[in-house]
């Protein structure tokens, strides 16, 4: 399956050009419903875009693991901020390094479309999050080819009976979509 040329995400990924587009972090991240204690991590975390928003609204008290393949981009440990304990590792979504059920809370941060095989992805976010935990897919949409835009990535209910769509918004150019695990 083609990629998305390194080029559009290098332009989309600017802050301002972001901000032009609708991306806040800090509201943003508001699609995570904060509980105090949440243990959730960030997968594709990258250069920390939203990981110290995220932090800061989960609040202290909150666990917040930061994944992605590229953990030692220097961006990303200097994104660190204050609220939850964050911890930066290096991983892989396709074989999340946690328990089953052992999460409440999992933001895909337009990382899921670079994953290879997004319903191996998803399983494994079925499978780490613990019954009424919370999945939220923030997606690119123009720069998706279309035949991926229109995959099973965007349907209403991503994978298995486990998952159940609670939220959407479809903005210009990305798809936000929650989910809760029944
Ligand atoms: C478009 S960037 C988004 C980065 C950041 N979340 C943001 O919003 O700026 C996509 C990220 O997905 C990560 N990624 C790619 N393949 C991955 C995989 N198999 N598992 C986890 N993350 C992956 C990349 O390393 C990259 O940091």
């Amino acid at each position: 399956m083609p990629r998305t040329p390194a080029f559009c995400y290098a332009f989309i990924s600017h802050r301002l050009i972001r901000a032009a587009l609708g991306d806040s972090p800090s509201r943003d991240v508001r699609w995570i419903a904060p509980v105090p204690g949440t243990r959730c991590a960030e997968i594709g975390s990258g250069g920390g875009f939203y990981t110290p928003a995220l932090a800061a609204h989960l609040g202290s008290g909150s666990l917040l693991v930061a994944l992605d393949p590229a953990a030692h981009d220097p961006r990303a440990r200097r994104a660190t901020g204050t609220g939850a304990t964050t911890a930066h590792i290096a991983g892989d979504g396709l074989a999340l390094p946690f328990a089953s059920a052992s999460l409440d809370a999992l933001l895909y941060s337009y990382s899921l479309e670079e994953m290879p095989d997004q319903r191996a992805a998803l399983a494994e976010a079925e499978r780490v999050l613990r019954p009424g935990g919370q999945l939220v897919l923030f997606l690119w949409r123009p720069l998706m080819p279309r035949r991926r835009r229109a995959s099973a990535l965007t349907a209403p209910r991503p994978q298995g009976e486990g998952l159940v769509l609670v939220r959407s918004h479809h903005g210009l150019q990305n798809l936000r979509l929650a989910y809760r695990k029944r």
